[in-house]
C-alpha cells in the first residue's frame, strides 16, 4: 500500500490494526493475477505484506517492495520466510525480470506515473503482466472536497499528494511506456471505517497527513472537528463512518 516515496510517514502497526480493509477488500485482485507455482512476482507497494503472503501461498516466488521502512519492517516480522525489500517504484533495479508485477493501493501515492510505468515495464519479461488496483478519479471525493474547503477557508497552504487517474488517462500512461492494456475498469467501493466514533479522524490521520501537516498545532483539533462536521451529512450513517472510495483496476501486458 505504501508507495509514498516522499519520506516515511507511516505508522505500520496502526495501519495493520485499524486499516486492514485496504488489503482485505482487494484480496480478489489475487484471483485476477492468478499466480502460478514458480512464477516470479513483484508485489509493488506491498505494505505490511498480507497480499504478498497470499501470492506466496499460491506457490509463486514473490518479492514484496515498499518505499516505507516501517512497512517493510512489519512485513518481515509478519512473514519472516518471505522476501521484502525497501525500494522506489520509479527506479526498480532487479537483475532478473519478473513474470508479473502486482500492485494494490500504492501507485496513487506517486504522481510521476510515467516513471513508474517505465520502471515496471523494464522489470517485466516480454509478455509479462501487470495487475493493479489504485484510486480512480473521484476517489475519496467528498473527503478531498472537505479538506480543500476547510484548509482554503483557513488560508492554510496545502499539497494534494494523491494521484487518482481515470482508466483512459492511466491506460495512455501504460501504453506509451510499453505496456498494452488488456482490461481496465473503474468502480465505487464504499468502505466502513473501523472505529465507530473515531473512524474518520483515524482515517484522516493515517492517509491525509500530507494535507494536514501545514496546519498550525494550535488549530489541529479545530480543523479535525470541522472536517468531521463537513463530512457527517454524507459519510456518517448514525452508527459508523464511511469512506467514498472509487477504484481503478488494470491488467496490462509488456510488449
Ligand atoms: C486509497 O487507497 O484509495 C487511498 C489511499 C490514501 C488516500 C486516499 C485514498
Amino acid at each position: 500500500m505504501a508507495g509514498n516515496p516522499k519520506g516515511d510517514r507511516w505508522d505500520s502497526a496502526l495501519y495493520d490494526d485499524r486499516h486492514a480493509f485496504v488489503w482485505q477488500r482487494s484480496a480478489d485482485l489475487i484471483d485476477v493475477l492468478n499466480p502460478q507455482p514458480g512464477e516470479r512476482v513483484l508485489d509493488l507497494g506491498c505494505g505490511t505484506g498480507h497480499l504478498t503472503a497470499q501470492i506466496a501461498a499460491r506457490g509463486a516466488d514473490v518479492t514484496g517492495l515498499d518505499a516505507s521502512a516501517s512497512m517493510i519492517a512489519l512485513a518481515r516480522q509478519n512473514y519472516p520466510k518471505l522476501k521484502f525489500v525497501l525500494g522506489d517504484a520509479r527506479r526498480l533495479e532487479f537483475d532478473t525480470p519478473f513474470d508479473a508485477v502486482f500492485s494494490n493501493a500504492a501507485l496513487h501515492w506517486i504522481p510521476e506515473a510515467d516513471e513508474v510505468a517505465a520502471s515496471i515495464a523494464k522489470s517485466l519479461r516480454e509478455g509479462g503482466r501487470l495487475v493493479l488496483e489504485m484510486g480512480a478519479r473521484g476517489n475519496v471525493g467528498r473527503i478531498r472536497k472537505a479538506l480543500e474547503s476547510t484548509l482554503d477557508a483557513r488560508r492554510v497552504p496545502y499539497v494534494n499528494p494523491w494521484y487518482f487517474p481515470d482508466a483512459a488517462e492511466y491506460g495512455a500512461v501504460l501504453e506509451r511506456n510499453g505496456l498494452m492494456v488488456r482490461a481496465a475498469e473503474e468502480f465505487d467501493r464504499k468502505v466502513m471505517l473501523e472505529h465507530p466514533e473515531k473512524g474518520m479522524r483515524e482515517w484522516l490521520e493515517m492517509f491525509a497527513g500530507t494535507w494536514l501537516e501545514p496546519v498550525p498545532a494550535a488549530e489541529k483539533r479545530a480543523v479535525m472537528e470541522e472536517l468531521e462536521q463537513r463530512l457527517r451529512p454524507d459519510l456518517w450513517d448514525g452508527a459508523a463512518w464511511w469512506a467514498d472510495y472509487r477504484r481503478l483496476r488494470v491488467v496490462a501486458v509488456k510488449r
